[in-house]
């Protein structure tokens, strides 16, 4: 299949691109920064998401999954909502498309990070959804995951500050974060196995969210 890729020059992207490529898919990668792939089946677009006027035809996209993103920048919005809203208006509605996957993060359902960034992943699980609806008609699906800590570059601020790093995995039911080929391997499931789950956002998070709740009663 015809997969397109955003943030393939980063942890996740790279690593979803990477997947797709092994499994024999074509993939076409769209990043702001060089490619970090080499593969005879790997072609790479620089592109800025957040400006819909940069994004060059892609015709026959059949599976897209949106990973660019940047946290606790300026442009939080206009990349993570505004930009995965331009990819998708862009690419997606065109009758070759089989699946949409944007990845939005835990902090749409707790709102724990930085402002704008928790603001722009709350927006993409609405977005999802509202996505979802439009492509039926084609018979094709949209879902959202969002990720818990996943052990990218983006988090070498607190994966490289042990003291930081031990709050993190007191707050973590499961004790660990999950890596991009995990990630990458539920970016597969949910766009070729998958086809029936439709505007849906699937947390995975190692339990931080919803496994930190105590049960408190007195003892006998
Ligand atoms: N790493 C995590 O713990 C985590 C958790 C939840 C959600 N996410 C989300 O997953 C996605 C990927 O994160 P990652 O950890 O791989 O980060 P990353 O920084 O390694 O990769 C992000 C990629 O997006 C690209 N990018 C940034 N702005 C762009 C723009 N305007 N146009 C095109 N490309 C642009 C970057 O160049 C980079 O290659 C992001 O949307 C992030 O918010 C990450």
């Amino acid at each position: 299949m015809k997969v397109l890729v955003t943030g393939s020059a980063g942890g996740i992207g790279s690593a979803a691109a990477a997947l797709f490529l092994e499994k024999g898919h074509t993939v076409t990668g769209l990043d702001i920064a060089p490619s970090v792939i080499d593969h005879p089946h790997y072609s790479h677009i620089v592109a800025d998401i957040s400006k819909s006027s940069s994004l060059p035809d892609i015709p026959g996209t059949e599976i897209l999954i949106c990973c660019a993103g940047v946290q606790d920048s300026a442009d939080d919005i206009s990349v993570n909502l505004c930009g995965t809203m331009n990819v998708v208006e862009k690419y997606a509605f065109q009758s070759s498309i089989r699946s949409v996957l944007i990845i939005a993060s835990a902090s749409a359902h707790t709102g724990s990070e930085f402002p704008a960034y928790s603001a722009s992943k709350g927006g993409l699980l609405s977005y999802t959804r509202n996505v979802a609806i439009r492509l039926a008609p084609y018979g094709a699906t949209c879902n959202s995951l969002s990720p818990g800590g996943v052990t990218t570059a983006l988090n070498r601020p607190v994966m490289d500050n042990p003291v930081l790093w031990k709050q993190i995995m007191d707050l973590t039911p499961l004790k660990k974060w999950m890596d991009a080929e995990e990630l990458a391997q539920w970016c597969y499931f949910m766009t070729v196995i998958n086809r029936s789950c439709s505007g849906e956002d699937i947390l995975i998070d190692n339990g931080e969210t919803h496994l930190n709740a105590r049960f408190i009663w007195p003892e006998d």
